[in-house]
């Protein structure tokens, strides 16, 4: 079932059964140009509940004046067959006009963890991320959603979000689905040219090469070295991070931490980390 307005919506809960006799249902937010990791998160949303929605909207709100929000790739078609394939009840695509009114005034506040590490270089980025979930939460009012770690801080945000809001919907994190040689699967690889894809292939060699290591110092050369050999990655940050603030692991961090890079190959920005344990 397709559904672009919220009348629709309601007339695919009520097909879905969903919230009724106790069926439950998992929502994957998405802005489609759907892959692979797409796909995982689909599945795991199965295991989560008897009925999966998919939400495909490309969120004008997160996207800065500078940044791809034109050119953000939009395969509505193929999406929809993806969705099928992977036996997804409910396809949510509204429109922009039919998600935000010409005089909204209120949306959702990140907080510190919205300003630091990618939010220092998307001002308003986070803002946009999590007044678009909470509206979708709202009109889909699913009882799980899932989210990749691929998007580690965002992931960490909407926990927030759900704890600090009380919404009442359990968040279930995916891990990040890879390439055969290693590389983060993206809606914006497709925007990679043969040798800009060879080149982003640094970015997860690095967090691999830090992975190795075990102090927070020796994580932090280890990765910055192989990125410095590859002078056609243009770093925006690199970052060892608490994972529930993602401000930078002090040298007696202990625990979970994670690793995480941004950087722009060509005109293709891409972020990508992965989570260590420091004893
Ligand atoms: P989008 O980039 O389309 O990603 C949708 C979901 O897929 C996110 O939870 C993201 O973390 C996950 N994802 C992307 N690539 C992945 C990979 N390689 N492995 C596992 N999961 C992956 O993230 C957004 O859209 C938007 O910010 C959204 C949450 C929909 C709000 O607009």
């Amino acid at each position: 079932i397709v559904a672009d307005d919220r009348a629709g919506l309601a007339e695919a809960r009520k097909a879905l059964g969903a919230g009724r006799e106790g069926a439950t249902l998992a929502l994957v937010p998405t802005m489609g140009a759907l892959h692979e990791g797409h796909r995982s998160l689909m599945r795991l949303a199965r295991e989560h509940a008897d009925h999966v929605a998919v939400s495909i909207f490309v969120n004008p709100l997160q996207f800065g004046p500078g940044e791809d929000y034109a050119r953000y790739p939009r395969t509505f078609e193929a999406d929809l067959e993806i969705c099928a394939a992977e036996g997804v009840g409910v396809v949510f695509a509204p429109s922009a006009e039919e998600m935000y009114l010409p005089d909204r005034q209120v949306g959702v506040s990140a907080g510190p963890m919205g300003t630091v590490a990618e939010g220092a270089f998307r001002p308003g980025h986070f803002d946009g991320v999590l007044t678009v979930v909470l509206k979708l939460f709202n009109l889909v009012q699913p009882d799980v959603a899932v989210f990749g770690r691929k998007d580690a801080q965002q992931l960490a945000l909407i926990r927030r979000m759900v704890a600090d809001l009380n919404l009442p919907i359990s968040i279930v994190g995916a891990p990040t689905v890879r390439e055969a040689d290693g590389l983060a699967m993206s809606s914006r690889n497709r925007y990679l040219s043969a040798e800009d894809r060879a080149v982003a292939l640094a970015l997860s060699r690095a967090l691999f090469a830090g992975a190795e290591r075990n102090t927070p110092a020796e994580i932090r050369r280890a990765a910055r070295a192989v990125l410095d050999a590859e002078p056609a990655v243009d770093v925006d940050y690199l970052i060892l991070a608490d994972p529930a603030t993602f401000a930078e692991a002090g040298d007696d961090h202990r625990g979970e931490a994670i690793l995480a890079v941004a950087a722009r190959v060509g005109t293709t920005r891409l972020i990508d980390n992965v989570v260590l344990t420091l004893g």
